[in-house]
């Protein structure tokens, strides 16, 4: 029987680990990830979120180490997406609570995702229940990062059960951020933001404050995914903080495909105009690289530079895709530019430039353009294209 983990007093882990995910909706999972459900120990015995549907089971034997399910007084969902109560129909039926708590727009979207009749308790921020020796109390986090998102305090514990905030896709058996290498957590930590919550850095901002005048300051963050802050809980909090401020910074991104190398060509040029005027870069070849990396490479760029060859008057297909990842995450304060090679027809190339002017781009240079193989000359502007991004960044930065 799988067993649980004790993190408080009171507190066991008894979610799942999926080593083996490796694409989450379209994000890459290259060290899987976990879906993280609590068990609070207590006279009300309380199950905190529950796990993807398949790990039902695997959730089921390490509650059962620790106690009778059937025991289990309450369920908090404090999020909807399946990936945390893909499991709750066969949860709810099996354990019977005497009640299952949501957020109004949780109780919405649970309905929509099982058709049921769903008697649960809607409750908003400042309820708080009983759980016989402790209180929950509730707090709403609209749209970080769905409309029914929501935290759970553990009053005399200090816990806060976070949710996907605070969160990374990281398989680990080790349960405490000091148990795990720093700098592999704070890549998917980041990379957790960059693909899932950057798009709502100004709610993020707000909530930050928010949680700061309530007085809140947990000794343990559990979120839903990765592991439980307990050394130092207010480093990921900062760390929110900074990425959230989207400030400029002196690097610049080049997202590129190529057909015959000619794109290519001109994308290096641009790199070595940047490089030399003194910017950090990074050349993700779309070929070879997944749109979730490029968003974590984005999170701490200023300047985006996209190129593209034309296939069939269209852009290349693996820019589209990129361009539709990346325009729904809404990163702020860019500056960018378009470059790439065509044949009979460099059109399509401005569609990209409008693509980037709808992101809120500033586009520091017309679409630099070429037809068939770059020559010197173009070459030579390639480079200067570089340089001038790196100066309009370093004005950003002044
Ligand atoms: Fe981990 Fe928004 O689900």
């Amino acid at each position: 029987m799988m067993q649980a983990v004790k993190i408080s007093e009171k507190v066991y882990w008894v979610g799942a680990i999926d080593w083996n995910i490796r694409d989450f909706h379209g994000y890459s999972t290259r060290r899987g990830t976990t879906y993280n459900a609590y068990l609070i120990l207590g006279e009300k015995p309380t199950l905190v979120d529950t796990v993807k549907k398949e790990f039902y089971g695997e959730m089921m034997q390490r509650i059962q180490s620790v106690m009778d399910p059937t025991k289990i007084h309450q369920i908090i969902s404090n999020h909807s997406e399946l990936d945390h109560s893909g499991a709750l129909a066969e949860t709810v039926a099996s354990i019977r609570p005497q009640e299952v708590y949501v957020s109004a727009m949780g109780l919405k979207n649970l309905t929509g995702h099982f058709h049921e009749n769903l008697k649960f308790k809607i409750v908003k921020t400042g309820d708080r229940i009983d759980i016989g020796g402790d209180t929950i109390s509730f707090v709403e986090a609209r749209m970080l990062h769905w409309p029914d998102s929501m935290f759970s305090y553990l009053e005399k514990e200090n816990i806060l059960f976070s949710n996907d905030v605070f969160g990374m896709h990281y398989a680990t058996n080790r349960l405490f951020d000091d148990e795990n290498d720093e700098h592999i957590w704070w890549t998917e930590a980041a990379k957790y933001y960059a693909n899932i919550v950057l798009p709502y850095s100004d709610i993020v901002l707000r909530f930050l404050q928010q949680i700061k005048q309530m007085g809140l300051s947990p000794r343990m963050i559990a979120p839903d995914h990765g592991f439980v802050w307990r050394k130092n809980p207010s480093q990921i909090v900062d760390l929110y903080g900074e990425w959230a401020a989207q400030k400029a910074a002196n690097k610049a991104l080049i997202v590129y495909d190529t057909m015959w190398g000619s794109t290519e060509k001109m994308a290096r040029q641009i790199a070595d105009g940047l490089s030399s005027a003194g910017t950090q870069v990074k050349l993700l070849s779309m070929h070879h690289t997944d749109r979730s990396e490029v968003a974590l490479e984005l999170l701490n760029s200023t300047a985006l530079l996209v190129g593209s060859p034309v296939l069939n008057s269209q852009i290349f297909p693996s820019l589209a895709d990129v361009l539709c990842y990346l325009k729904g995450l809404r990163k702020k304060n860019l500056i960018g530019a378009v470059f790439g090679s065509y044949g009979w027809n460099g059109a399509p190339l401005e569609d990209i430039y409008q693509t980037l002017e709808k992101m809120q781009v500033q586009l520091v240079a017309p679409v630099l353009k070429t037809a068939f193989v770059p020559d010197e000359e173009t070459l030579s502007k390639c480079r200067d294209l570089g340089v001038v991004t790196s100066q309009k960044i370093a004005e950003k930065l002044a």
